[in-house]
């Protein structure tokens, strides 16, 4: 595999299959309708075009310089245009070379990258590529010495080179913008992550640490009150741990490990593990009929684990929390439903993004991990919420035997 875009300017690095290139630049070739008769009559203008080159190439630097958006990408003046003619003449003879095979395609590919790397808008490469264009007709047009007829073949035939050309270039700029764009996201991302881990382990970390102090340096300490600091160190510490446990689940989901399980027994351990206060009331409606569900019964408790915790959550001053399970042709329905604060309308289509929380604390994971979980079992998440009525979550999944016809509803949100 050669590559092309091969390079580390600004610590970054883009790698492309060659060959995909050249397999795309064959497909076009087909679409255009080239041949090797084509080859051939572009070939044949070389040397009739070859002493007009110089001035083809005057002209398209005469018309950078009136364009100062285009321009200001050189930043070597003279010496660099005088550089950037040469490279352009070459361009053109090799254009009309009549060998079109992956090294041509390769430096056709590199022209595009390279003007992303200097900042040129794509849309000068365009105009550009036309005035040439027109300049090459009007030249062949003005020196043509054989019949009218061959004539219009061979414009064809070197029009078809130029839009191939152009399709090439313009794949390049694509593919480079793409990959930027991918590159500032991931960037954004791990900025996003970094600040709401720090922000999250900050807290617990500074208990943590002020509870030693005091244990390290208070004078005489009752039993009673080392206890309680050795509490607020546990506590905190399981907190701290709970975050990163939160990262580490959202960014190495295992393959579920699909199997039957009973829905009921699932939501009940994520309940021992999360228990909610005295103050919330806790129905939970789980009808015997109700057949076990697909999928990895760890990963769903995990689902819950998170619905369980928002619930609790969003009731600070205690409330209701409902659990109903029902089954509906071959898709198992569970409602988790709340009657706490409630999610703003605005937001409500949000908060299965990753890292976006409505919580004063917390890293925006939940609902998101909650979600891909769903997907990788089959399954899927819906939310619905009314400002200071309370929210219900519904896991849908799939049953042991589903129906052949059940489908299974998308997740809300993005
Ligand atoms: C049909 C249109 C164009 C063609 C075929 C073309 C061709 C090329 C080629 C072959 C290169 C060398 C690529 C490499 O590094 O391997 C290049 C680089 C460059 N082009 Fe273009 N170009 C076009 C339009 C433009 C325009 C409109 C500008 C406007 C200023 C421009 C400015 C540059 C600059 C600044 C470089 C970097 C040169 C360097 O390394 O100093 N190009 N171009």
């Amino acid at each position: 595999m050669l590559s092309v875009g091969d390079h580390e300017g600004h610590g970054n690095r883009t790698v492309v299959n060659i060959d995909d290139v050249y397999r795309r630049y064959q497909e076009l070739q087909a679409w255009v309708g080239w041949t090797g008769e084509d080859a051939c009559s572009v070939a044949a203008t070389s040397s009739l075009l070859a002493p007009h080159l110089s001035t083809l190439v005057e002209d398209f630097y005469d018309e950078i310089q009136r364009h100062p958006n285009a321009l200001k990408v050189i930043t070597g003046g003279q010496a660099q245009i005088e550089r950037l003619k040469g490279t352009l003449v070459m361009w053109l003879r090799e254009l009309l070379g009549g060998r079109y095979d992956q090294n041509y395609v390769s430096r056709r590919w590199q022209v595009g990258w390279r003007h992303v790397e200097i900042g040129l808008d794509q849309v000068y490469t365009n105009v550009a590529l036309s005035r040439l264009r027109l300049g090459l007709m009007s030249c062949l047009h003005e020196h043509w010495r054989g019949d009218g007829k061959e004539l219009q073949t061979t414009m064809r035939s070197l029009n078809k080179l130029l839009d191939l050309d152009l399709a090439i270039i313009e794949d390049a700029y694509q593919e480079e913008y793409a990959l930027r764009l991918q590159r500032s996201e991931r960037m954004a991302t791990i900025g996003q992550v970094a600040g709401g881990v720090a922000h999250e382990l900050r807290n617990p970390l500074n208990v943590v640490k002020t509870s030693v102090y005091y244990l390290l340096n208070a004078s005489k300490p009752t039993v009673e009150k080392q206890i309680e600091h050795l509490h607020r160190i546990e506590k905190h510490v399981v907190l701290a741990d709970g975050v990163i446990t939160a990262l580490s689940n959202f960014a190495k989901l295992p393959a579920p490990n699909r199997t039957p399980f009973s829905l009921e027994e699932c939501v009940r351990e994520a309940l021992d593990a999360n228990p909610v206060p005295d103050t919330v009331e806790l129905i939970l409606e789980f009808p015997p009929s109700i057949p076990p569900a697909l999928g990895d019964g760890e990963q769903i408790r995990i689902v819950f684990a998170n619905l369980l915790r928002n619930a609790r959550d969003a009731m600070p001053q205690g409330g209701r929390l409902t659990i109903a399970a029902r089954e509906t042709n071959g898709v198992l329905e569970t409602k988790v439903e709340d009657t706490g604060v409630g999610i703003p309308k605005e937001q409500l289509h949000r908060i299965m993004e990753p890292l976006y929380s409505t919580k004063a604390r917390g890293l925006g994971l939940g609902l998101s991990i909650a979600r891909a979980i769903l997907e990788k079992n089959g399954g899927s998440l819906r939310a619905a919420s009314e400002w200071e009525k309370g929210s219900t979550f519904t896991v849908y999944l799939q049953t042991d035997s589903p129906p052949p016809t059940s489908s299974l509803i998308r997740s809300d949100g993005p």
